[in-house]
């Protein structure tokens, strides 16, 4: 796919877009993803799960869990049961063999649905995390409602995402890494589909901060019932984590009705 046809469906038809990108990635996802970030992945999904733990729940929704890293740290941090979701089912595969291999496979189970459109009731978890996701949705404040929607009151929510980092020498370095190296170093270590994935990171998130920056987020945390909303920028801004707590009087319901395109997903939600 052209850069250019890249960035148009991703504005168009998002979940579909994620999917085609994500399809090809699940093999060695996780070794990749923590090479291609310079090993920074890790502290920052460490610094997320950090929030959860904290608060000791004993539910936890990981929405965007792709190979399930996240859901399986948090179930190793704390004794939740922790149940991951993922709108694409190669991901979610892979997923279900390292639930399979790990000690806490009877307390960590996977879905397949969307975002945008939760298949639980209102207040079902105590926290709730997210990784990489808001880049990828057509309407990330409306998304946003419907996460906080399935906290209880007083749970815990939090996020991560990769920043663009600022200043007069670290700009330019991620600028030529995620532009030049990125794509070459995802194109020799994982081939084709670690190449297009490589060459459309660095302009979706540059596009993201530039049409949703850091105060955009707070102010859309806050808008959809969060209070205590706290942010960490970490690796000279590389990464973004972010986290509060779901307010008590926050409004139940989100809005689920952003996009008819994924119905065949909506339909096909189910355990893997
Ligand atoms: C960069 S991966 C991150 C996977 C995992 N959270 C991690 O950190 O290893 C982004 C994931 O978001 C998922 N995703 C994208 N849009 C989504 C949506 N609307 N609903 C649920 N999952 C979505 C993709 O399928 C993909 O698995």
């Amino acid at each position: 796919m052209q850069a250019g046809e890249a960035s148009e469906l991703v504005n168009r038809q998002p979940n579909r877009f994620a999917q085609q990108l994500f399809d090809g990635l699940p093999a060695r996802y996780d070794r990749l993803a923590d090479a291609l970030s310079l090993g920074q992945d890790r502290r920052w999904r460490r610094a997320m799960v950090d929030a959860v733990v904290a608060a000791a729940p004993r539910s936890v929704l990981d929405v965007a869990t792709g190979p399930a890293g996240v859901a399986l740290q948090l179930a190793a941090r704390t004794s939740a049961r922790v149940t991951g979701l993922d709108l694409t089912a190669q991901m979610l595969r892979a997923g279900a063999a390292n639930v399979a291999h790990s000690p806490h496979a009877g307390r960590v189970d996977l879905l397949l649905a969307r975002a945008e459109q939760l298949p639980f009731p209102d207040a079902t978890f105590d926290a709730l995390t997210f990784t990489y996701l808001l880049r990828y949705v057509a309407a990330p404040a409306t998304t946003l409602k419907e996460l906080v929607r399935v906290v209880k009151p007083g749970g815990t929510i939090a996020s991560l995402e990769f920043h663009v980092p600022g200043g007069q020498v670290w700009y330019p370095l991620w600028w030529l890494y995620t532009r030049f190296l990125l794509p070459a170093a995802g194109f020799v270590l994982g081939g084709r589909e670690w190449f297009e994935v490589g060459r459309f990171l660095g302009p979706s998130i540059s596009a993201h901060y530039q049409r949703y920056p850091v105060l955009w987020h707070e102010d859309a945390w806050r808008q959809a019932g969060v209070e205590a909303v706290n942010t960490r920028l970490m690796s000279v801004g590389g990464g973004l984590v972010m986290w509060g707590r779901k307010r008590p009087s926050a409004p139940g319901a989100g809005t689920a009705s952003e996009s008819a395109e994924f119905s065949d997903v909506r339909a096909g939600a189910g355990h893997v």
